[in-house]
């Protein structure tokens, strides 16, 4: 089954463009926040870098979601688009000057912190402003998940977080660091994660911190369990809302907490990607002397996912309804990895097709780049072309 698109609307579009089903971001939110509730002290923070467009921005900010950014630009666009300061964290690993000068000024509601050397750098720029830092430290809990190699964070050789090795270390730091509170602790262990058994061994992991972190007499006020809930690329309109009641009901399970510890998510991927379609044209089709190719006009700069990580989109020709053939679906930028799908079963094809590419609403439009000195794709929605 091919996803439903305003395909007359299209034919009046410069392609390719990012387009958004709107009604199905709303259900999507609406499913998030009717699972989440269920559980007093569960909140989100949706994870910005997934797509940072400033209409989805707004949308998922008038749900009552908070943001979880990692960088200034992204502070910036998430109070722009209407998140309050005071739900917003910042994370990231190279956190610069300016950008917690920003957070400080902005009074957000807690840096996640990655190293006892960027602990130092907040307690010194709070200190400057007479300013007291909230902090959640992001510990790397050292649990293996089966995704993507690029996108596994909770390894002890990947680059995020505090080992638990140098925990100790860390939190014998915060009697000397005045301007600094510690209010959270907080763990990612990757993304497009679809196996719930790795949600089960965070939990477990946590645990155990939390435990040894009692025994020392540190109370942390919430737990953030960051984000990675995986979608099905594979059949996007099949379950195109993730299910979020499961991913819920694990941490509900599993995660001990103590009376009155809010928990933490921060989502993207999830929340986004199933509400957006990259639609691309058909330049040519091309006879190869042992396969034949379709090649848009999108490339790797608008969408850059299969490139970077092999990563797998649901290609569909939306405009012919003739029999099945193979081709290889490739761009025009100048690199053999500019390829969207290889053997990729299509609708026979001509040029001036128009072509979707499935499940795009995250990492996709917020990663495109202008090389080759390309235009950024535009963007549009399903409820403003109807
Ligand atoms: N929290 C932290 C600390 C993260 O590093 C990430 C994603 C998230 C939350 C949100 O994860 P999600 O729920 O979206 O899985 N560009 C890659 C994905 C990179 C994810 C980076 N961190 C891709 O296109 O697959």
């Amino acid at each position: 089954m091919k996803g439903c698109f305003p395909i007359h609307k299209f034919r009046e579009l410069t392609t390719p463009f990012y387009f958004y089903n709107t009604t199905l971001l709303h259900e999507t939110l609406q499913t998030v926040k009717h699972e989440i509730e269920k559980y007093p002290g569960f909140c989100m923070h949706y994870a910005v870098k997934a797509n940072a467009n400033p209409k989805i921005l707004s949308m998922i900010a008038a749900y009552d979601f908070g943001a979880d950014c990692v960088s200034g630009g992204e502070i910036k666009a998430a109070l722009s688009a209407g998140f309050p300061a005071e739900k917003i964290v910042f994370a990231g690993v190279g956190k610069a000057d300016w950008e917690i000068n920003l957070a400080l000024d902005a009074e957000i509601f807690c840096f996640n912190v990655e190293s006892a050397a960027e602990l130092k750098v907040i307690q010194e720029l709070a200190a400057a402003k007479g300013k007291t830092a909230s902090v959640a430290l992001r510990i790397n809990p050292e649990v293996k998940v089966n995704t993507h190699h690029y996108i596994t964070t909770g390894l002890k050789e990947n680059k995020f977080g505090i080992n638990l090795d140098k925990l100790d270390g860390v939190l014998d730091m915060l009697p000397n660091l005045p301007n600094i509170k510690l209010i959270g602790i907080h763990f990612h262990i990757g993304s497009q994660i679809t196996d719930p058994e790795s949600f089960v061994g965070l939990c477990i992991r946590a645990n155990e911190i939390q435990k040894n972190l009692l025994a020392r007499k540190i109370f942390i006020e919430h737990l953030n369990m960051g984000g990675g809930l995986g979608i099905d690329y594979s059949h996007p309109n099949k379950q195109p809302i993730p299910d979020f009641k499961n991913y819920f009901e694990i941490f509900d399970k599993h995660l001990h907490t103590n009376a009155d510890q809010p928990v933490h998510f921060e989502l993207g991927r999830a929340i986004v990607a199933q509400c957006g379609s990259l639609i691309t044209k058909v330049l040519y089709v091309k006879e190869g002397s042992c396969k034949n190719f379709v090649i848009v006009d999108a490339g790797m700069t608008d969408l850059i996912r299969p490139a970077l990580y092999n990563a797998y989109h649901k290609i569909e020709n939306i405009t012919s309804d003739l029999p099945v053939e193979k081709y290889d679906v490739v761009g025009p930028i100048c690199e053999s990895s500019d390829c969207f799908g290889k053997e990729t079963d299509l609708n026979q094809t001509q040029r001036g097709d128009l072509i979707a590419l499935r499940s795009a609403g995250a990492y996709g439009e917020i990663m495109a780049s202008r090389y080759n000195c390309r235009r950024l794709p535009k963007s549009y929605y399903s409820d403003e072309l109807i």
